[in-house]
């Protein structure tokens, strides 16, 4: 009996090398822990990752939890900085980060992306009255205006190279796009560069705000996997696909996003 169990375990132990060798794949669906889908996001994103009591829910919260369901893993949600997450898919400490992550060329070096799941918009906040009225506004020679972003999104990356490396303008970086908006309605800021969705929860919830007609930039949004990891990318690829075919990843977005 006891013998029995001791080669059995040289045997899972043996089985467990065989896989860890030069893969990056921890098992059969490619995920860092068995039976489980492990998602890093940060919960500061409304509707797309936000706090509801203790509960982080969402669009991209709901979207994990149903591909976790048809790879017949169990979701688990880390939330962190934003700009931690790619370290922490590229690291192996999580599967997956889902945070309304855009595709970007630079980020491709560092990790694999899914197909998109939906588009973003980046967006400029100003307070009502502002001198900033378009884009062209905001990146004008001989402007000086200080510009809010959440850092390591998009919007830093964009303003920083548009605005502030170009001299017209300065880029302040926050942990939250809501401490940046709350920045500018107490006036140390003149607009918050954001992506479209928060930006308008955030001025429903902030009075005296305005959203610019004109779009900065738009994007695609998609789920990050580590570099290599081509088992789980495809899973969640199959994944997104059934639940886009079946209208579920309409409906998800539905519920969080009403119909201007
Ligand atoms: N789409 C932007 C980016 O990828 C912002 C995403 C911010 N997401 C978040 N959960 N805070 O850089």
């Amino acid at each position: 009996m006891k013998k029995l169990l001791a080669l059995s375990m040289v045997a899972v132990m043996a089985a467990t090398s065989m896989i860890g060798c030069g893969k990056t794949e921890k098992n059969a669906n490619g995920t860092v822990k068995e039976g489980k889908l492990i998602m890093a996001t940060n919960a500061e994103f409304p509707p797309y990752e936000f706090r509801d009591g203790d509960k982080i829910v969402g669009i991209d919260a709901e979207i994990a939890e149903a591909i976790a369901s048809k790879l017949g893993l169990t979701l688990q949600i880390e939330d962190m900085a934003f700009d931690s997450i790619i370290t922490a898919v590229s690291g192996g400490k999580v599967d997956i980060g889902v945070a309304g992550m855009t595709v970007t060329k630079e980020r491709l070096k560092n990790v694999n992306f899914s197909d998109s799941y939906a588009t973003g918009i980046q967006a400029i906040i100003v307070k009502e009255g502002s001198d900033i009225t378009t884009v062209d506004d905001l990146f004008a020679e001989g402007t000086n205006h200080k510009i809010g972003v959440q850092t390591g999104t998009t919007g830093d990356i964009y303003c920083s190279g548009d605005a502030e490396d170009a001299g017209c303008g300065t880029v302040e970086k926050y942990n939250k796009g809501a401490d940046a908006v709350l920045a500018l309605t107490t006036g140390k800021i003149d607009c918050v560069v954001i992506d479209k969705q928060p930006a308008i929860e955030f001025v429903k919830a902030n009075e005296g705000l305005v959203i610019l007609d004109t779009e900065y930039a738009i994007e695609d949004y998609a789920i990050c996997i580590a570099k290599n990891n081509d088992v789980l990318t495809k899973k969640v690829n199959d994944a997104l696909k059934e639940l886009k075919d079946e209208g579920k990843l309409q409906e998800i977005i539905d519920k969080y996003i009403k119909a201007e």
